[in-house]
């Protein structure tokens, strides 16, 4: 029995205005633990909405949405920042680091509002960085790594509180192709741990990659089924 992460029903997100803007439509989603997906869709069709509100950066104008079986609808904003701090992972396009601080401070950061002493979160810190392939520069500064290098910092930074879900917009945008693909790898790697994946992208080469893809057009969710392969009885 595999046990849901996120459920969506029924969800829309409505921007009033006049006209108003549905940029998510009757949405309807359900990502299991493990699950490894991808969300693509042209500019404009709904990502980043869909990704504020798996987030809860922002919350639905209708329907229900339940992260690891809780009804977020029902939580004030101090849980609903407990949960996001406590179950969610996210990575971006542009890395989001701070140039002043350490590689493993960088991290650390990720876990200040959490129980537990300086030693142990540096402790977690560095675990979660080698768990990326980086710690042989625990001590160096985000400003001396190369782009690939960075998102690993990035992607350390969001699985040291260890997530119920990573979440990633974009995260190979500012990579050249040889990098991305090493950053895909680790995906993958990370996957086959039991990590749960959602990955925004616009390029088939990130969903590809996935095991599932959902598409998004005009607001819209639509998941292609896919049909295995064999021969006709
Ligand atoms: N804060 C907002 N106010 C009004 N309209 C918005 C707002 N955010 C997004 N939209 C509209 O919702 C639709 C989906 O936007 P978005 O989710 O950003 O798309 P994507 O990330 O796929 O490019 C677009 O038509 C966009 O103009
Ligand atoms: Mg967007």
């Amino acid at each position: 029995m595999k046990t849901p992460v996120v459920e969506l029903a029924g969800v829309r997100r409505i921007f009033e205005g006049t006209p108003p803007v549905v940029a998510l439509d009757e949405a309807n989603l359900t990502i299991n633990q493990g699950d490894y997906l991808a969300i693509v869709g042209p500019s404009g069709s709904g990502k980043s909405t869909l990704l504020h509100l798996l987030g809860l950066l922002d919350t639905p104008s209708e329907g229900v949405y339940r992260l690891d079986g809780i009804d977020t609808a029902e939580l004030g904003e101090r849980d609903r920042a407990g949960l996001r701090a406590n179950r969610l992972g996210f990575v971006f396009q542009s890395f989001h680091l701070l140039g002043h601080r350490t590689n493993v401070e960088n991290v650390m950061l990720a876990e200040v509002y959490r129980k537990g002493s300086k030693s142990e979160r540096r402790t977690r810190a560095i675990a979660a960085l080698e768990r990326v392939g980086l710690g042989h520069r625990l001590d160096a500064f985000p400003t001396t790594l190369s782009g690939g290098e960075r998102q690993r910092v990035a992607i350390a930074r969001a699985l040291v509180g260890e997530p119920s879900l990573l979440l990633a917009d974009e995260p190979t945008g500012n990579l050249d192709s040889v990098t991305s693909e090493q950053i895909l790898d680790l995906f993958d790697q990370l996957h086959h741990g039991g990590l749960t994946l959602a990955v925004i992208t616009h390029d088939s080469d990130v969903s590809l990659r996935a095991e599932r893809t959902v598409r998004i057009q005009d607001g819209v969710l639509s998941e292609a089924t896919v049909v295995p392969t064999g021969d006709s009885p």
